[in-house]
């Protein structure tokens, strides 16, 4: 059977990985700017990761959510403390798409509206409010119709006033920092503006932190960073570093009855580990302030590149805008110097998602690659 051929693939087959370098079958290293959509965190095969995972498949990996799971309670009573929202509940499931459905489906539940604002660029898996970060025109409109989305323009607080006033908004959606989307990002008076005019009509805000939460921006959620608060926050990629898992924080606001949200494999024994094993290497190994850190170091460095537009992004979620497309430059990254970096629906920007424990060595080697591919 030959696989479904949905995914443009690099001829790169890679078998064994530490840290921010990755060892492909013929033997040769290649360093991790990407991380696989930014879901490596802590860095590849970790050793508290690897003993957390490995000492749990030994006892138990799997059951489903009917028993008591005292890792899914370890994680709910960590997650809300280090997150600062000590007062939210924790529903997990397995991956970013499925959290934010989740998030969608519990706003629906809770105002007794469907309709979503999303907005245009936007990227929440394939959902609801789902947008078009492609060229394929089938995918340019929300793929699942069961819920009506409204578009506004990122930063356009008179619009989205405008929208939420009408009343029959259940939830707005926003991702902090637009990751396949681009880099865009909501000014702090434009997410104040958002988050008042969301209590003053009852309409739920939803973070979705997928990409951008868990430490990536040099703050535990890139909204921490303008000084909001969600109603929800969807997350998922850094959270297991590899590991399927998502979930969402939910306000106290929301009550809960049995069946109202359900999964199979959502919060596993297996899953769990690995996420907990995330949380402690991100608090021990003060990893935040890496983050920080190697943000200054990196504009700084990159700055002086005379070819680079504009650097985006916060923390280790970076973009570097050139003033042409950068498909061939990340081919020659890949296939010359052996690294690993991202691309997005701006096709003049170059996606950087390291690990979020690099180095400034390891930086200095992608400088020093990037300056020479752009030769
Ligand atoms: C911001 C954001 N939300 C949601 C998703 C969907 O996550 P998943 O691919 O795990 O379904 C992604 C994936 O790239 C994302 O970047």
């Amino acid at each position: 059977m030959s696989l479904f051929n949905v995914y443009p693939l690099y001829t790169v087959t890679p078998v064994k990985a530490l840290g921010s370098t990755i060892w492909d079958v013929k033997g040769d290293t290649y360093l991790d700017f990407y991380g696989g959509h930014g879901v490596i965190s802590i860095g590849h095969s970790h050793p508290i990761y690897i003993k957390y995972v490995t000492e749990q498949i030994n006892n138990i990996g799997f059951y489903s959510n009917s028993i008591i799971n005292p890792l899914q309670e370890k994680l709910g009573n960590l997650l809300p403390q280090i997150s600062e929202y000590p007062d939210y509940s924790l529903f997990l499931c397995n991956s970013g798409a499925e959290a934010n459905e989740n998030a969608l489906k519990l706003s629906s539940f809770h105002t007794g509206k469907s309709k979503v604002l999303a907005f245009k660029n936007s990227f929440h898996g394939r959902t609801s409010a789902a947008v078009a970060v492609t060229d394929n025109p089938k995918i340019t409109a929300p793929i699942n119709s069961q819920q009506e989305v409204v578009f506004c323009e990122l930063n356009d607080i008179e619009n989205v006033k405008k929208e939420i006033a009408k009343g029959d908004i259940a939830s707005v959606i926003i991702e902090t920092i637009q990751g396949v989307g681009g880099l865009d990002e909501g000014s702090t008076e434009f997410f104040r503006e958002l988050e008042k005019v969301c209590r003053e009509y009852h309409v739920v805000l939803i973070l979705d932190e997928i990409q951008c939460g868990y430490g990536r921006s040099g703050k535990f959620f890139a909204h921490q960073h303008h000084g909001i608060k969600a109603d929800i926050i969807s997350i998922a990629k850094g959270m297991g570093n590899g590991f399927p898992i998502g979930g969402i924080l939910i306000s106290p606001e929301f009550t809960s009855s049995y069946g109202l949200l359900g999964t199979t494999f959502g919060g596993n024994h297996l899953a769990c580990a690995a996420s907990l094993a995330v949380l402690e290497v991100l608090v021990s190994e003060h990893i935040l302030e890496n983050v920080q850190k190697q943000y200054e170091y990196f504009v700084k460095k990159f700055s002086s590149l005379s070819q680079i537009q504009k650097i985006k992004g916060k923390g280790l979620m970076l973009g570097l805008e050139f003033d042409f497309e950068v498909a061939e430059l990340r081919k020659k990254l890949i296939y010359e110097k052996k690294i690993f970096t991202g691309n997005s629906s701006n096709k003049n920007l170059l996606r950087v998602l390291p690990p979020l424990n690099i180095s400034q060595n390891e930086i200095d080697v992608l400088y020093d690659s990037l300056q020479f591919c752009l030769k």
